[in-house]
């Protein structure tokens, strides 16, 4: 029995209730996991790494008979959904393992591309779970993680109208606030470089999900932001996705 911090109990409780997340966010998974495809779409893994999977989607597109994918989540109810997304021959290069990702002893680089999105403001530390996927990257693989920058003016504005609406939050931990130069500094310090960024926002506004449908929000994303070939009007958003490999 592994023991858990009150934070990562916490985490696990929020997401083995999948649905509080997913009924509001299929517009952000389907802009991280199209990104995460434009990204890799010339390359080929032979071992890809994702930690904090939620329920699969962004790396599902990326599995093939020829790839080990191993999926990394602390919540058992994400983790299924992941698993429900492979079939029998599929199944057969599939890890799933069940834990903190800072609990799991995998092989020293050992994977071709790590993916990490959505998962740094929710883990005890940020700075050691990225030091610890690059312990586990192969020389010439590649990392995406994805962050919200806390202090650009759209997560402001949300956060500011969230606490007028909602005073009490609907999670019992605290998110950890990551602005993007921190996160650039963290990357340059593990002798990482970023090879390329996309941001976007997603309306993230309190009660936006319930009155504007996850389709009509993702082409409104689109639409503001472009895609990883487009890219517009970047300086508006607030997420970002980078592209990183090692110096
Ligand atoms: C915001 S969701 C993102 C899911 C997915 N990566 C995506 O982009 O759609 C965060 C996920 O990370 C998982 N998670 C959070 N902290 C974790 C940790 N320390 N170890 C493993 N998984 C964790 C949660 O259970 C949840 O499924």
């Amino acid at each position: 029995m592994i023991q858990m911090g009150n934070k990562l109990e916490s985490v696990k409780s929020f997401f083995d209730q999948p649905r509080r997340y997913l009924s509001r966010s299929s517009c952000d998974v389907r802009v991280r996991t199209e990104t995460v495809q434009k990204f890799v779409r010339w390359k080929q893994f032979d071992s890809v790494l994702d930690i904090g999977c939620g329920d699969g989607s962004v790396s599902r597109p990326l599995a093939t008979t020829g790839t080990r994918i191993t999926l990394v989540d602390i919540s058992t109810a994400m983790l299924s959904l992941a698993r429900s997304k492979y079939d029998e021959e599929l199944e057969k290069n599939l890890e799933l393992v069940n834990t903190d990702f800072m609990a799991t002893q995998f092989t020293p680089a050992s994977y071709d591309l790590i993916i990490c999105l959505g998962v740094l403001a929710h883990v005890e530390s940020p700075e050691e779970t990225i030091a610890k996927m690059v312990t586990l990257l192969k020389p010439h693989g590649k990392i995406i993680i994805e962050f919200t920058d806390s202090r650009h003016f759209m997560k402001r504005i949300s956060d500011k109208l969230r606490r007028i609406v909602r005073p009490s939050s609907s999670a019992d931990y605290v998110l950890n606030p990551l602005s993007a130069p921190e996160v650039m500094t963290l990357v340059g310090k593990y002798k990482l470089k970023c090879e390329s960024i996309y941001r976007y926002s997603w309306w993230a506004f309190p009660g936006t999900h319930r009155v504007i449908p996850q389709d009509l929000l993702y082409l409104m994303t689109r639409f503001m932001f472009g895609d990883v070939d487009q890219r517009r009007n970047s300086w508006l958003g607030n997420e970002y996705i980078c592209l990183l490999s090692i110096r």
